[in-house]
Formats: C-alpha cells, sequence, structure tokens
C-alpha cells in the first residue's frame, strides 16, 4: 500500500502516567475514528482498552479526544478530522483513566445522582397517564434537553470543570433543567435545591464549550442559564 494511504496514529496507552504509542494504520474511504481503533486493536495490538457498543451514534460510550477535541467517535469521520493523516487519540479530560482510552464514568453519573437528575414521583402504574400538553413552555423547554446520550463530551470540553473539580458539570445540569420542566415531576424544589449548592449552575461562567461540541447539538448552557434563573426567582421568593 502507498505510503499516502496509511494514517499516522498516537493513542494513550496506560493509565494516567501512560504515554502516547505510535501505529500506523491503513486509510480507507468513509472511515471513522472508532474503526481506526478498531483496527489497532483487531489488527496490532488486542490489549488495546477502548469502548463502543451501537457504533450508530445513540449508546454515547465511544467518546474520545481526537487530535484535542472531544468527540463521539463512531460518528467523527477521519476525513473531517484528519487532513494531514495525523490522529492523535486519547482518553476524555477531566474523568479518571482507567486503562488506555477508557475513562472511569463513575464521577461523571456520581454528579447526576448529586443534581437530583431523576425522575421524582408519587405516581404508579394505576394512575392515569398524565397530560402533557407538547407545545406547553415547560414542554418545550425540556425537549430542548432530553436527547441527551450521556457520552460526556461536553463534560470533557468543559474548563469549569477541570479548574473545579466538584462543579456539576454541563450533562447533569441539563439533566436537572429537564426535570425541572417536566410537569409530572412532583419536586421541582428538589431538584432547584440541588443545583443551587456549591458546585452546582452558579458555578457555569458561560463559556459555552458545551454547546460547542456536544454531538446531539444540544445547548446546555442555554438550560444552566434557566436554572440560573429559576433559582434565583426561587431564592427571591424565599423558597430554597
Ligand atoms: S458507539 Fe454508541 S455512540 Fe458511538
Amino acid at each position: 500500500m502507498a505510503e499516502t494511504d496509511m494514517l499516522e496514529v498516537s493513542i494513550w496507552r496506560g493509565n494516567e502516567a501512560g504515554d502516547f504509542v505510535g501505529y500506523r494504520v491503513p486509510r480507507h474511504d468513509n472511515q471513522t475514528v472508532l474503526d481506526v481503533v478498531t483496527h489497532v486493536q483487531r489488527h496490532i495490538d488486542p490489549s488495546l482498552s477502548y469502548r463502543f457498543a451501537c457504533r450508530v451514534g445513540v449508546c454515547g460510550s465511544c467518546a474520545m479526544s481526537v487530535n484535542g477535541v472531544p468527540r463521539w467517535t463512531c460518528r467523527t469521520h477521519v476525513r473531517r478530522v484528519a487532513s494531514d493523516l495525523r490522529l492523535r487519540i486519547a482518553p476524555l479530560r477531566n474523568l479518571p483513566v482507567i486503562k488506555d482510552l477508557a475513562v472511569d464514568m463513575r464521577p461523571f453519573f456520581v454528579k447526576w445522582r448529586r443534581a437530583r437528575g431523576y425522575f421524582i414521583s408519587t405516581a404508579t402504574r394505576e394512575d392515569a397517564f398524565a397530560r402533557v400538553r407538547p407545545d406547553s413552555p415547560r414542554r418545550r423547554q425540556a425537549d430542548q434537553g432530553i436527547e441527551c446520550i450521556n457520552c460526556a463530551v461536553c463534560y470533557a470540553a468543559c474548563d469549569v470543570v477541570a479548574w473545579k473539580p466538584d462543579y456539576l458539570g454541563p450533562a447533569a445540569l441539563n439533566r436537572a433543567w429537564t426535570l425541572v420542566n417536566d410537569e409530572r415531576d412532583e419536586h421541582r424544589d428538589l431538584h432547584l435545591h440541588a443545583v443551587a449548592a456549591e458546585g452546582g449552575c452558579l458555578s457555569c461562567h458561560s463559556q459555552q464549550g458545551c454547546l460547542k461540541h456536544c454531538p446531539m447539538g444540544l445547548n446546555p448552557a442555554a438550560g444552566i442559564a434557566g436554572l440560573k434563573r429559576a433559582v434565583s426567582g426561587a431564592l427571591l421568593r424565599g423558597e430554597l
């Protein structure tokens, strides 16, 4: 194969104290970054650790840093990010490295819990279906954030998370915003209380790295701004 048909790929190997290792991978049309990583694992070094599941942009498990930018690798075509045929692939920023490209997602999901990013209701299967008008203002707000796939790209892109490790981060706050606007959820107050605490929505500097990099095109920064307004209003009314 001609020299120009090969990609020069550097991949992080090891844990936090690891280093980049170089590989040469054949270039193909319509090749994704995940295809490149998979080629290395299947044809060069089977000990390479990384995550993926769906390969079609649904599960959110394949996110990595590609040439310094957090991306979902199964939907990132090499031609878009490696015009010089060079790729530098690293684990996501702001999360502990377990091995190679696999990060420990626990801190990310612990923060979802801290943000009370779960539905709170006493309704049971015996109750009638809730009726929520799709064009109601709150439903429209919730709809704008509901398609999050938990990939942690926004979390890795966020400089505030890097500077302030207890900051809940864009994904957890986006989830809280969808619940604050969910008319079926019975504890808007608890969600607001959780995101008003230290490290919550008021820590956001509105740098909008989350908006820039979210592969689903969501705007967590707008949701966080909504939380700031809702928290401020609740504080002024003496509800928090
Ligand atoms: S493998 Fe599922 S989103 Fe990429």
